[in-house]
């Protein structure tokens, strides 16, 4: 079973979207599992504190490398699987379909969530976690982060989409985006009372048509929404 590990200081925040759709129910029919470690289990004091103030000065809190190093011993206790370790943050690799893909072959995955300012550099170096961005943006923290890391790598796991999901997997895989898709009512009267009708050629039965014209519709959404994506793929022939 592939394994989810999270490492968090609000672990009220899961399973959060990850307990829904064909991802909760693949939880909840133990195609995976998911573990939520406090890193206030393993704080340092009497108040459980896991942060301190950084050294050089500066606003915000650090969570110290002694706290994420006891969490990581705890799980490690009760493991002994092929595991990928990953710290969510603004400033890591920004995360790629093909990163997911690979992740998804993993055992186990244990994501450490920042909060706060981040988390002292040595914890990420010594205990060798990956460090990762899901976009150029900045959140409050790491756990939404991981949800969509999770999600993504979910879905990948055979058995978890139906086979007509799967097959839109493999569109994307040819590095075009998705071509648009319509369905009932065949002209749709808006509230302004404005007729849109659904593209002619859908509705001719020509399968050899429809099929060109959803290839050129894909290209013609990738030059405007991802144009890097073509220059990729025309440097790789
Ligand atoms: N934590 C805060 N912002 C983040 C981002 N963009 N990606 C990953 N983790 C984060």
């Amino acid at each position: 079973m592939f394994c989810v590990k999270i490492l968090t200081a609000y672990p009220e925040m899961f399973p959060g979207v990850l307990g829904y759709s064909v991802i909760g129910k693949a939880l909840k029919e133990n195609v995976w599992s998911l573990e939520i470690i406090n890193l206030h289990d393993f704080g340092f004091d009497k108040r459980k504190s896991i942060d301190d103030s950084p050294f050089g000065g500066g606003p915000g809190m650090i969570i110290r490398p002694d706290v994420v190093e006891k969490a990581v011993n705890h799980i490690k206790e009760n493991s002994s699987r092929n595991s990928l370790y990953i710290y969510m943050t603004p400033s890591g690799k920004t995360l790629k379909q093909l990163d997911l893909v690979k992740y998804s072959k993993f055992e186990e995955i244990i994501i450490l969530c920042g909060r706060f300012e981040g988390v002292d550099q040595r914890a990420i170096n010594i205990l060798g976690f990956r460090e990762i961005s899901i976009g150029d943006y900045v959140l409050s923290g790491g756990e939404v982060a991981a949800q969509v890391l999770v999600e993504g790598c979910i879905r990948l796991i055979p058995g978890v989409l139906g086979q007509s999901e799967s097959i839109l997997e493999e569109s994307f895989s040819e590095e075009l985006l998705e071509y648009p898709q319509y369905t009932r009512p065949q002209v749709w009267k808006d509230t302004h009372r404005k007729e849109h009708h659904v593209p002619d050629i859908l509705l001719s039965g020509n399968h050899e048509k429809i099929k060109r014209w959803r290839f050129n519709k894909s290209i013609e959404k990738t030059e405007n929404n991802k144009p890097d994506l073509l220059i990729k793929n025309r440097n790789k022939k």
